[in-house]
């Protein structure tokens, strides 16, 4: 073989450029030391490479900023267990680096602390020689793409049991109907029987109640078909408060709406926003049975999820009611979970969704006897539409 033969099986195949080579003659600029210091530093994947007797070697800002790390000036040189103190399972794992015969190519694990997903990539750095000094691992936060796809995955059984469950919703809604109607038309004949007449009424009210199960039901199931257009989040606040006042008892409940001038207007459907922000409040109306305050609350944020931070609203309602067991909060956003006598329990499971559906994310804090804050979290474009 000849020399330039060699010299292009190292290139990969292909042609260098004209008076360029990489042993001999002229070096261009760019391939010196400082080049490929950059490169690492400014590469989107975290790097972080370590010596035979498990030292740092190297290691770039992304890699800090997912092991929530904070970077000190000795970090090069120190064993990576001094590093990584509270995330033994990788220490472990890179140890065993020198003993495995096929590393890892893609593999996936989950950061204790932080609960983040990384996709990761282990190589060997070897030397001149061919002897192995030293080993590498090339990540990825693939924690927001793990939420994508636990989404895809509730999507798709929601769907399965959505069209089981729209049939059978839609089966039982006529004949509910055909008793309401009949009821009704008995309760007419029998006019001089006051003890049947209050049974045929409790049974037009029983129908009445099905039926409206049966309603949210199917309002669940049915995949949401965004509507989106700029929206104004104080507009969808304010018509869910009027939305609420005539479907729960608000007594002398004060809401009191803070969203400030100037805060960006989102990508959204307005009637499910709407809804998304009437179910909260009814749950809050029936939380503080008659007294104390609501306060919604909105302001603009960041989401920094791992990828490109993206602008976003955030609207939290906090009310003054009992607040929730860290057990029972655990619960509340299943669908049919309910501790009340009347309820459905499908209002949360609707507001995850219409928030899903947004792209957007909700969580709660509570604690018995201190309220309920509910955190929703709209991005101001979602994702796909970025694109
Ligand atoms: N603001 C709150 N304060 C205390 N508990 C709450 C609050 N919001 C929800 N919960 C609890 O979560 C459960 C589920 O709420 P969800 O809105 O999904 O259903 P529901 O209100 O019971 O019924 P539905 O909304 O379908 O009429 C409620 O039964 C209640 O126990
Ligand atoms: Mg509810």
């Amino acid at each position: 073989m000849t020399t330039a033969r060699r010299r292009m099986g190292r290139a990969g195949g292909r042609q260098l450029a004209p008076g360029v080579t990489r042993r001999h003659g002229r070096v261009p600029p760019v391939q010196d030391e400082a080049f490929f210091r950059y490169l690492v530093a400014g590469m989107r994947n975290g790097v972080l490479a370590f010596t035979r007797d498990g030292r740092l070697a190297l290691i770039n800002d992304e890699a800090y900023r997912i092991f929530d790390l904070t970077p000190r000036h000795d970090d090069l040189g120190r064993p990576l267990a001094e590093l990584l103190p509270s995330h033994p399972e990788v220490v472990r794992m890179l140890n065993n680096v020198f003993d495995l015969h096929l590393l890892p190519n893609r593999a996936e694990l989950r950061l204790r602390p932080s609960g983040k997903v990384i996709g990761y990539t282990l190589g060997l750095v070897r030397d001149d020689s061919g002897r192995v000094i030293g080993a590498s691992m090339y990540f990825k936060d693939l924690t927001r793409v793990e939420q994508l796809e636990e989404r895809e995955r509730l999507r798709d059984r929601l769907a399965a049991v959505g069209e089981m469950a729209a049939a059978i919703a839609h089966e039982v809604k006529n004949p509910l109907a055909g008793i309401e109607v009949m009821a009704g038309l008995l309760r007419r004949k029998i006019a001089a029987l006051p003890d049947a007449q209050a049974l045929l009424t409790d049974i037009i009210s029983e129908a009445k109640m099905a039926n409206a199960i049966v309603q949210e039901v199917l309002e669940f199931v049915r995949p949401i078909r965004l509507q989106v257009e700029h929206t104004a989040v104080r507009d969808a606040v304010q018509s869910a408060v009027h939305l609420t006042d005539t479907k729960a008892r608000r007594g002398d409940i004060a809401v009191d709406v803070r969203v400030p001038e100037g805060l960006p207007l989102i990508q959204a459907d307005r009637y499910q926003l709407t809804q998304l922000f009437t179910n909260l409040l009814t749950n809050a109306y029936e939380a503080m049975d008659g007294r104390g305050r609501i306060t919604v609350l909105a302001s603009s944020v960041s989401i920094d999820d791992g990828g490109e931070p993206r602008a976003a609203v955030l609207v939290e309602v906090a009310d003054e009611g009992p607040g929730m067991s860290p057990d029972l909060a655990e619960r509340v956003f299943k669908p049919f979970f309910t501790t009340k006598p009347q309820g459905s329990g499908l209002g949360l499971a609707i507001v995850r969704k219409i928030v899903d559906a947004h792209d957007g994310s909700i969580d709660l804090q509570t604690a018995p006897g201190r309220g309920t804050t509910i955190r929703v979290t709209l991005p101001v474009t979602a994702l796909h539409e970025e694109q």
